[in-house]
């Protein structure tokens, strides 16, 4: 990323919803269409340059309030002040980015977003759960991942809102419809993550 990123969006705008690791930014194009209102900035992060460009193939001149950035997105949230965004997308994050095995590599990322979110805003984390060797997955084995994956966000300073099984309403993405393909296999879990 430039370093002289502009994020004057922050003054322009009431709302700021920021998507990590956005892929073809198809998710977030669809919820800034959806948006009648205009005052909330969509600000998607992409570090992969062939899904970028997918994704700005979906800019128009005529709306202003959807930017994607090539970039690895912790360079981005470092640019981002304390309290800046109300609403972190994380859908279905590369595992170095949640499995349980890399969560001293983590951690520290979800601590900084926590910080960059407003008082009463949130991480909508979406992520699933496999078994090791991609057989369909025991319910107890899930429930496990789930009370690790409760706990150890709350010990980073999260507060649980609303937790599903199910991706929520109107939210599509090429690795989220390939994912619902093969529920038996993989287990969807939904995340509201609140500041407060
Ligand atoms: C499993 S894919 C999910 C993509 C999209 N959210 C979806 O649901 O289709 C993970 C995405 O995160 C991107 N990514 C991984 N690490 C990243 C980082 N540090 N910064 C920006 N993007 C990253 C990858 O390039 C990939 O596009």
């Amino acid at each position: 990323m430039d370093q002289s990123m502009d994020i004057s969006f922050l003054a322009k705008y009431d709302k700021v919803i920021v998507e990590l690791g956005c892929g073809d930014g198809k998710l977030l194009y669809r919820l800034s269409n959806k948006d009648e209102n205009g005052n909330t900035f969509y600000l998607g992060i992409e570090m992969d340059p062939s899904e970028y460009s997918k994704s700005c193939l979906l800019l128009s001149n005529v709306r202003c309030n959807l930017l994607f950035v090539n970039s690895p997105f912790e360079n981005v949230i470092d640019k981002l002040p304390d309290y800046s965004v109300d609403e972190i997308l994380s859908i279905l994050p590369h595992p170095k980015y949640i499995d349980r095995e890399k969560e001293r590599f983590w951690k520290p990322l979800y601590r900084t977003l926590l910080h960059k979110i407003k008082k009463n805003g949130h991480l909508l984390l979406i992520t699933e759960y496999t078994d090791e060797l991609f057989s369909p997955v025991i319910y107890d084995e899930y429930t496990n991942w789930k009370e690790w994956i409760i706990e150890t966000f709350t010990d980073l300073g999260f507060c649980i809102g609303k937790l599903t099984e199910e991706v929520p309403p109107d939210y599509k993405s090429k690795y989220l419809d390939l994912f619902s393909n093969d529920q038996e296999r993989i287990k969807i879990l939904t995340l509201y993550l609140s500041k407060n």
